[in-house]
């Protein structure tokens, strides 16, 4: 065993208690309970999360450290402090924040997401990259998720840490999240080891539709079935449920996730002006390029007969350009 390494996460599971403790038990943490509880958190979801309060202080947990005699500049290299400018010492990293812990596979804690409270830049402060915080790999809550991801061979994949704690709350228990930063072919990999389904649930604003078309093919080509939960508006999972209520949001979205073809379909309509005969063509041209992706003769019909009606073009029409494509992509 690495030393500095079992250091690094007793450190971050000790910070990890403190935080949660100032966040339940001091008056300090007071105004960021009930922010969280005004985000419709119950105690028993914060809990369940080990969400806490990093202080405004600069040293609170600079001291806590040092008071149990962690190496300081290890610290720093994890993440939790910050060396000082003048070289004289360390400040603690996370200040004024709710605190989210991030796991590792085996249930540690390996680093943290802090969210402002309220607005201002960044929204989220992640630990720094590190050799046991490697972005590109983990995802937020499958230690608690793989479980029941393994059972089911089926995955949820959320934009963030919101989303999938209100979800947990809903009852989806397969719920997973990246860092914030861009999905790796690395998590599309360990995803496809525990599932053989993914749902993409990302947020319904044009930047998760966007982000969703790109996480597509990357998980098709780790071999996973993908389909995509698609969002009313611009919200979140997370507005959603505070909108629609849990029940509603299972019911309309969960339940209802649309294949990936036809989600592409849709995607598609943004960029063709359908009032127009030229823009009805050309996207019936590229429509076709996506239904002749289709394995099955049987898949390819089901969706050709949606444009057909739709568009009023024959079956005869629509098969021989998707043949047409599919000969040349041979
Ligand atoms: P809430 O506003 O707390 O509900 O967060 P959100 O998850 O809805 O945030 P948003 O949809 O804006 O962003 C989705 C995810 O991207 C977040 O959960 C973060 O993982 C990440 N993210 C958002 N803003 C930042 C940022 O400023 N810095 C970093 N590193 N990540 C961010
Ligand atoms: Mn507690
Ligand atoms: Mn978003
Ligand atoms: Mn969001
Ligand atoms: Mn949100």
């Amino acid at each position: 065993a690495d030393p500095n390494r079992d250091k690094q996460i007793e450190a971050h599971e000790l910070t990890a208690k403190l935080y949660h403790h100032l966040l339940m038990n001091t008056k300090q943490g007071q105004s960021a309970l009930a922010y969280l509880r005004g985000r419709g958190l119950s105690d028993k979801m914060i809990d369940q999360f080990s969400i806490g309060y990093a202080p405004e202080s600069w040293d609170t947990l600079a001291k806590f450290l040092e008071s149990r005699k962690f190496p300081l500049p290890l610290m720093e290299k994890g993440g939790l402090l910050s060396a000082k400018q003048d070289g004289s010492g360390y400040v603690d990293r996370f200040r004024g924040r709710i605190m989210f812990p991030i796991w590792n596979r085996d249930g540690k804690v390996i680093a943290f997401a802090g969210r402002i409270m309220g607005d201002g830049q960044p929204k989220y402060l992640n630990s720094p990259e590190s050799p046991l915080f490697t972005k590109s790999r983990i995802l937020y809550n499958f230690n608690n998720a793989r479980p029941d991801i393994r059972k089911r061979r089926k995955v949820v994949l959320f934009e963030g840490y919101m989303d999938v704690i209100k979800t947990w709350s809903a009852g989806i228990r397969n719920g997973v999240a990246t860092m914030g930063t861009a999905l790796t072919d690395e998590h599309a990999a360990i995803l496809a080891r525990s599932a053989d389904e993914i749902i993409i649930c990302y947020d319904g604003d044009s930047a998760g539709k966007a982000a969703a078309m790109k996480a597509i093919p990357m998980f098709e080509k780790a071999g996973l079935v993908v389909s995509v939960a698609m969002l009313p508006g611009n919200m979140d999972p997370d507005e959603a449920i505070d909108a629609y209520g849990p029940d509603a949001f299972l019911r309309d979205v969960m339940d209802h996730p649309v294949s990936a073809v036809k989600f592409k379909l849709i995607y598609l309509r943004k960029n063709h002006m359908l009032e127009e005969d030229d823009g009805r063509r050309k996207y019936l041209l590229e429509a076709a390029k996506i239904v002749a992706e289709l394995e099955s003769a049987i898949d390819r019909e089901v969706y050709l007969k949606e444009l057909s009606r739709e568009f009023d073009v024959s079956m005869n029409t629509l098969n021989q350009d998707v043949n047409a494509v599919r000969l040349t992509n041979q």
